[in-house]
């Protein structure tokens, strides 16, 4: 079950990175988008390999960028926050949707746009709305990380 979930979230996309950027190296021009998540940059309990799936996809990234920036190939790491698409209720969890506060929630269009200009500027890492890129260095923060090893310890 698992192995299938990394299949999908992290195998698939180094597989398709690694069969199509070399041809983009070649001719000198590339733009690549990574799918990965707000998910990706704080570990939350309860969140099991989604987090850490997207966080492979960071670094996978980041990773690529490194090596083919040079050629004239982007490569980013797109890292919505909640986005209304189809996901939540595929997922089964519109009941945790509707309970949530609507300005978590941003338009898929939003997050298309951040994407295309965040690669277009080759960044390697895009935070997608303007709530989700303030709060980005505060979930990579040491101190957050801090805590919530001292929240998650036992009483
Ligand atoms: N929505 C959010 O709040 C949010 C936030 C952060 C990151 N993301 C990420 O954004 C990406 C796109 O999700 P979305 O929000 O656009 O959700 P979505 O509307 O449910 O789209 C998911 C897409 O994934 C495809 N898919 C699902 N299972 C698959 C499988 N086993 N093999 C191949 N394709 C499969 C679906 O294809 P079919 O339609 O053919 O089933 C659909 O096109 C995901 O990687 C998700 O983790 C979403």
């Amino acid at each position: 079950m698992q192995q299938t979930f990394f299949q999908l979230m992290m195998l698939s996309v180094a597989d398709l990175c690694h069969r199509l950027i070399p041809d983009m190296v070649d001719r000198g021009y590339g733009r690549v988008i990574n799918v990965a998540s707000v998910a990706a940059r704080v570990p939350r309990s309860g969140g099991c390999n989604y987090g850490p799936t997207k966080a492979y996809l960071v670094a996978l990234s980041e990773e690529l960028h490194l090596t083919v920036a040079s050629s004239g190939v982007n490569v980013s790491a797109l890292c919505p926050g909640f986005t209304h698409t189809d996901f939540h209720e595929t997922a089964g969890l519109m009941e945790m949707k509707n309970k949530m506060a609507k300005w978590l929630w941003y338009d898929a269009d939003v997050v298309v746009k951040d994407a295309i200009s965040g690669v277009q500027s080759g960044k390697p890492v895009v935070v997608s709305g303007r709530l989700y890129r303030w709060l980005d260095p505060i979930f990579q923060s040491v101190w957050t990380r801090r805590f919530l090893r001292i929240r998650a310890r036992p009483e």
